[in-house]
């Protein structure tokens, strides 16, 4: 059964230009509920934790040092079809191929620093969830 929650994360390239705000914005515009939030940064190791399942992709190395490199926002989000819903408001991983209107035709700068993340199924949305937020801290 689909669940009504996924997961996110505005990248560092986001964080770095200010545009928190902005994307925070456009999410919440969307109908989505932040049920949990935090401002933090990602170590290496967890970096590369995070995103084992590319782990034979030849961008691994490259996502692993960038996703470190700078603060993250991490949130869990609620709506109604959140996965799907999110995936369309994000748009296309390449920038350059992603609909007008969408977060990353508007915030990011490359298929590489794409500004946000966004959960792929239910079953990942809660394994992400839980990587960052314990059940004290989703509301
Ligand atoms: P995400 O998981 O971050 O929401 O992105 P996605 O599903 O749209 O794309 P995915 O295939 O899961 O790739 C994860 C992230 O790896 C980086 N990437 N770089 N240099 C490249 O060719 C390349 N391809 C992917 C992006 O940051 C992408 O979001
Ligand atoms: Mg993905």
């Amino acid at each position: 059964m689909a669940t009504n929650r996924t997961f996110t994360m505005i990248k560092p390239d986001a964080t770095a230009k200010n545009y928190i705000g902005g994307i925070l914005k456009m999410i919440n515009d969307a109908g989505f509920r932040i049920v949990g939030m935090k401002y933090t940064k990602l170590t290496k190791e967890q970096a590369g934790s995070f995103y084992e399942v590319h782990k034979e992709r030849p961008f691994y190395g490259e996502l692993v040092d960038y996703m470190s490199a700078g603060p993250i926002v991490a949130a869990i989000l609620e709506k109604e079809n959140a996965v799907a819903d999110f995936r369309s408001l994000i748009g296309a991983t390449d920038p350059t191929k992603a609909d007008e209107g969408t977060i990353r035709k508007i915030y990011a700068e490359s298929i590489a620093a794409n500004a946000v993340h966004g959960s792929d199924s239910d079953e990942n949305a809660a394994i992400e969830g839980n990587f960052f937020f314990s059940s004290l801290e989703r509301f």
